[in-house]
């Protein structure tokens, strides 16, 4: 919790200046003291009495216009940390080039303190390419940058610049403050179906998206892990996460393999073909050749060969079934792992490709715990409290 953390939250104007009032409401009720700058437009959309009765102190609004006389340094030096959420596209500019001509870009600049900046705006504006060398700038600085969302924009609008929600801007606040639970934990996630070569174009592969491990790893980086993501999927950009692209099961395990001595834990979400074609053409098979013979082989198993390196790792297996998930508890005992992942993939809307996911999770004591149908983000964070719970 944040208690007796000092947090200054920076407002600008942007029509996501009301989303400010619930981050003000989450820190203070996540135990901080919060004091609000704002921008003279960023009051044109939410009143400072807002604020004001939220936090129980006035915001600083104009720098001319305050009972302090140097109100932006009191607060820069008040603050642990400073959080600009919305930051519009002409705040980040004006940060970026260090424009001190608002109370709120002022305390910024003022100030030592680690920094976190929630952008929102239209989707041009946030792919405008100022835009991109303003972040690149904010990033340089070694700011916290606190991507927007997909969604609803004002004006009907639909796309990329949406403000990333209160809770997630108050979990990226607390980790910047005290550390996520996972710092200096090495972490290996698979992701994503191998593909297993017929020939130099076809293959034999399965419909996982690498969705779900790539909710994973930027959980995990999030809270502070050195995560390595193996995956045959498009990967997260994220300075916690190096990705290794491999394509087969046997690139896979030779990438988890190779590092398994020195990892702490490993999570297991890529559906790995069982097998492969035992002799694949090295030319392509054309039709006037008639249909192939195929005949398979075993893959590698990428979980067990980890477990034989890494008896004592965290080992998070995932089991897509289809239909009921009778037999789960036997598979956690018989994979050695200390958490398996088991979902019903054949259902609507959960599973392969989906943003949502219905998980069990089966312990490697047989007991189970359901949870209910929730995003693949939330249920990355739950699979990620739980290692965090096993291992404590
Ligand atoms: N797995 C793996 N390497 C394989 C096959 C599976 O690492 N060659 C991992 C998966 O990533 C998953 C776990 O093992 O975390 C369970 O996968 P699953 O296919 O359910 O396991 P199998 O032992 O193949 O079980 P089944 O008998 O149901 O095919």
């Amino acid at each position: 919790m944040l208690t007796g953390r000092n947090v200054v939250l920076g407002v600008s104007g942007g029509v996501a200046a009301y989303k400010a009032a619930y981050l003000a409401r989450r820190l203070v009720e996540r135990g901080a003291d919060v004091r609000v700058v704002m921008t003279e437009s960023a009051a044109e959309f939410v009143g400072p009495a807002t604020f004001a009765a939220i936090t129980g102190v006035h915001p600083v609004v104009d720098l001319f216009d305050d009972e302090d006389v140097s109100p932006h340094t009191t607060l820069a030096r008040w603050a642990d940390l400073i959080v600009v959420a919305p930051a519009t596209a002409s705040t980040l500019s004006k940060i970026a080039h260090g424009d001190a001509s608002n109370a709120l870009v002022a305390t910024v600049v003022a100030s030592t303190a680690p920094v976190v900046v929630a952008p929102a705006m239209h989707t041009e504006m946030w792919e405008h390419p100022a835009t991109g060398e303003n972040i690149q700038t904010l990033r340089g600085f070694g700011y916290t940058l606190v991507e927007p969302d997909a969604g609803d924009l004002a004006g009907g609008d639909v796309g990329v610049g949406r403000l990333a929600s209160p809770d997630d801007i108050a979990d990226v606040v607390q980790d910047a403050l005290i550390g996520g639970d996972l710092t200096a934990t090495s972490v290996v996630i698979t992701a994503g179906g191998t593909r297993e070569p017929i020939d130099p174009v076809r293959y034999i592969g399965n419909r996982s998206s690498g969705k779900m491990g790539n909710a994973l790893a930027v959980e995990a980086a999030r809270r502070g892990a050195d995560v390595t993501l193996v995956t045959t999927a498009p990967a997260p950009n994220h300075p916690g996460i190096t990705v290794v692209p491999v394509e087969t099961a046997d690139e896979m395990a030779d990438a988890v393999w190779h590092i398994a001595d020195e990892t702490q834990i490993a999570i297991m979400a890529a559906a790995v073909a069982d097998f492969r074609p035992a002799d694949p053409e090295t030319r392509k098979l054309v039709r006037s050749d008639g249909p192939p013979d195929l005949v398979l082989e075993p893959t590698p198993d990428v979980l067990a060969g980890f477990r034989e390196r890494a008896p004592e790792a965290t080992l998070v297996g995932f089991a897509a079934q289809v239909g009921d998930l009778s037999g789960v508890e036997d598979k956690a005992e018989r994979k050695r792992v200390d958490l398996l992942v088991a979902n019903d993939v054949s259902r609507p809307g959960t599973g392969f490709g989906s943003d949502d996911n219905e998980v069990t999770l089966v312990f490697h004591d047989g007991v189970t715990k359901a949870l209910p149908i929730m995003s693949k983000r939330d249920v990355a964070k739950v699979v990620i409290d739980t290692v965090v719970e096993l291992r404590s």
